[in-house]
C-alpha cells in the first residue's frame, strides 16, 4: 500500500501496472473515496511509495486527466476533478427523479412531504429526549424497543385488525428493509422464488432479484391476484398488496382472500402483505381489514410510515408469524444493530398521546378532498377514461379506451410539464395490458389537480388525433 495514497498494485498480475494504477484511482474517485478536489501525491512520491518507475505513474495520471477524472493544475499538482457528475446509489425501489422538476408530479410514491406534523413530532421527540434513561440510549433490541412494539401491536389491532402480540412485531427501516430481511429469511428456508403481482411495483421486482430470489409475476384482475395462476407457479411465497393493489388499486375480493389463505395452508407457504397505504381508506362502508387477520401463522404483515408520515423517517414494521420470528431476528442481527432508538421512542409517543390519530384524521380528510377533486377533474378533462382504485390510497388508476397510445399520452403530458406514469411500466409479462395512467395525488395541491388533468386531457386528445 502506498504511503501517500491508499492504492496498491500487484506485480504478479497479468494486468499492466499502468492499467492497475489507473483503475485503482478511477474506482476510488467514482466511489467518492477520493473526493472532488482532493490533491494526489506527485508522480515522484507515488512512484517511490509503490516501488514503480515514475513513467508508470505519469502515464496513469495522464490517462486519467484525458478521461476527465483528474485535473493537472500548473504549480499546484494533480487533483481529482470537481466536475464529475453527481453519483447517487439509486435504489431500485425509487422511481427515477427527473433532472429538472416538472410543474406537476403525479408519480405514485411521492408523499405529501409538507404535511409532516413537525410540531407534534418535535413535541414528542423533546419529551422522549427529556425522559429517556441513560440505559435507554444503549444499543436497542434489534427487533425494536418494547415501547414501540407494544404501541404498534395495539394500534395495528385497532386500526387494521392485525392479530399480533408485541413479541411478533419487528421494527425496520421501512418496508425496504423488511423485504430484504424476508428475502434473506425465505432463502434460508430453502425458497428460491417469490411470487409477485403483475402489474406490480417494478422497483420491488428489481429489488427482489437483487437479493438473490426469483420474482414470479402472477396476473392481477378486477378481483385482485389470480390465485389459481399463483398455484400454477409452484412458488411457496407471495408478496401481495390486498387492500389497495399496487398499481391498479383493486381490492382483493373476499373470495380471493379465502382462496389465497387456503393456498398458503395447502402449500405450506407464506404470504407477505404489503399494507403500504392501508391507513387511507376514504369511503364509508366495507373497509378491508388486514389479510393477516385470516391467518397470523402464515401471513407476514408489513406497514410503514412512508405514507402516514414521510419516507425520510425510514420507519416500518412487520408482524411476523411466531414460527418465522426467531429466524428473522437472527437474520436481522447480522444485518445491523437495530433501528434508531429516539425515532422509535418519538413515534411510540405520538401513538400513545393520540397525536398520530389526530394527524391521520387531518391528512385523511385532506387526501379525500384531493381524491374527489381528481375524480371530478378526470370526468371533466378525460371523460373517456374509467377511473378505478380510488376508494383508498394516494393514487387512482385511470383506464384509457382500448387502442389509446399510452406512451404518446405520457409524452404529451410531459411536454406540458406534467409527469405521469403509464400502466405498461408496471407490467412484467404477457401481452401489453389495457392502456392506463397512474394518477398519484398525494403531493398535488388542489389547484394543481385541475391544471394537471387539463394538460393530460390535451395530451390524450392530441394522441387520439395522431
Ligand atoms: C407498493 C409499495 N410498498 C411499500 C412502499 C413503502 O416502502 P418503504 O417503507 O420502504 O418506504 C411503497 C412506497 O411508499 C410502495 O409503493
Amino acid at each position: 500500500m502506498a504511503w501517500h495514497l491508499s492504492v496498491q498494485v500487484d506485480r504478479d498480475s497479468a494486468v499492466p501496472l499502468t492499467a492497475q494504477l489507473q483503475n485503482a484511482i478511477k474506482s476510488r474517485v467514482e466511489d467518492r473515496v477520493l473526493h472532488p478536489g482532493a490533491r494526489l501525491p506527485s508522480s515522484r512520491q507515488l512512484a517511490q511509495d509503490l516501488g514503480l518507475s515514475r513513467s508508470v505513474v505519469v502515464e496513469a495520471y495522464e490517462q486519467l486527466i484525458a478521461e476527465g477524472y483528474l485535473d493537472a493544475v500548473r504549480g499546484s499538482g494533480t487533483h481529482v476533478t470537481r466536475k464529475l457528475p453527481e453519483q447517487t446509489a439509486a435504489s431500485p425501489l425509487l422511481d427515477a427523479r427527473p433532472a429538472s422538476g416538472p410543474r406537476w408530479d403525479l408519480r405514485v410514491g411521492i408523499a405529501n412531504l409538507s404535511s409532516f406534523p413537525r410540531q407534534e413530532w418535535l413535541n414528542s421527540y423533546t419529551k422522549v429526549l427529556q425522559n429517556v434513561s441513560r440505559e435507554g440510549m444503549d444499543y436497542p433490541p434489534v427487533a425494536g424497543i418494547a415501547e414501540l412494539r407494544n404501541e404498534l401491536a395495539g394500534y395495528l389491532g385497532r386500526v387494521r385488525s392485525v392479530r399480533a402480540e408485541p413479541a411478533q412485531v419487528m421494527i425496520t427501516a421501512g418496508f425496504a428493509q423488511g423485504l430484504a430481511l424476508l428475502s434473506d429469511s425465505l432463502q434460508r428456508l430453502g425458497l428460491r422464488e417469490l411470487a409477485i403481482e403483475d402489474p406490480g411495483h417494478s422497483g420491488q421486482r428489481r429489488f427482489i432479484l437483487d437479493t438473490g430470489i426469483t420474482p414470479l409475476p402472477v396476473p392481477v384482475d378486477e378481483e385482485g391476484l389470480d390465485v389459481a395462476a399463483l398455484a400454477r407457479t409452484g412458488a411457496r411465497a407471495v408478496l401481495v398488496t390486498p387492500a389497495h393493489q399496487f398499481p391498479t388499486g383493486v381490492m382483493l375480493s373476499p373470495e380471493r382472500r379465502r382462496q389465497l389463505l387456503a393456498w398458503a395452508r395447502e402449500r405450506d407457504g407464506w404470504i407477505i402483505e404489503d399494507d403500504y397505504d392501508g391507513e387511507f381508506w376514504f369511503d364509508h362502508g366495507v373497509r378491508p381489514t388486514a389479510l393477516q387477520e385470516g391467518d397470523p401463522e402464515r401471513v407476514v404483515y408489513a406497514g410503514t410510515t412512508s405514507k402516514v408520515l414521510v419516507p425520510g423517517l425510514r420507519l416500518g414494521w412487520l408482524a411476523i408469524p411466531p414460527k418465522l420470528y426467531p429466524l428473522m431476528e437472527r437474520v436481522r442481527s447480522r444485518q445491523d444493530q437495530g433501528s434508531d432508538t429516539l425515532t422509535q421512542l418519538a413515534f411510540a409517543e405520538m401513538m400513545r398521546s393520540g397525536l398520530l390519530d389526530r394527524h391521520l384524521r387531518r391528512v385523511r380528510s385532506r387526501y379525500r378532498s384531493r381524491r374527489d377533486a381528481l375524480a371530478a377533474a378526470v370526468r371533466e378533462s378525460l371523460p373517456d377514461a374509467r377511473i378505478c382504485g380510488c376508494a383508498a390510497g394516494l393514487h387512482s388508476y385511470a383506464l384509457l379506451p382500448p387502442g389509446t397510445d399510452e406512451a404518446a399520452v405520457v409524452h404529451g403530458a410531459l411536454r406540458r410539464s406534467v409527469l405521469v406514469r403509464g400502466g405498461q411500466q408496471f407490467r412484467f409479462r404477457g401481452p401489453p395490458g389495457p392502456p392506463a395512467l397512474l394518477l398519484g395525488y398525494g403531493s398535488l395541491p388542489l389547484t394543481g389537480i385541475n391544471d394537471a388533468m387539463a394538460a393530460i386531457g390535451e395530451a390524450y386528445e392530441e394522441a387520439r388525433q395522431d
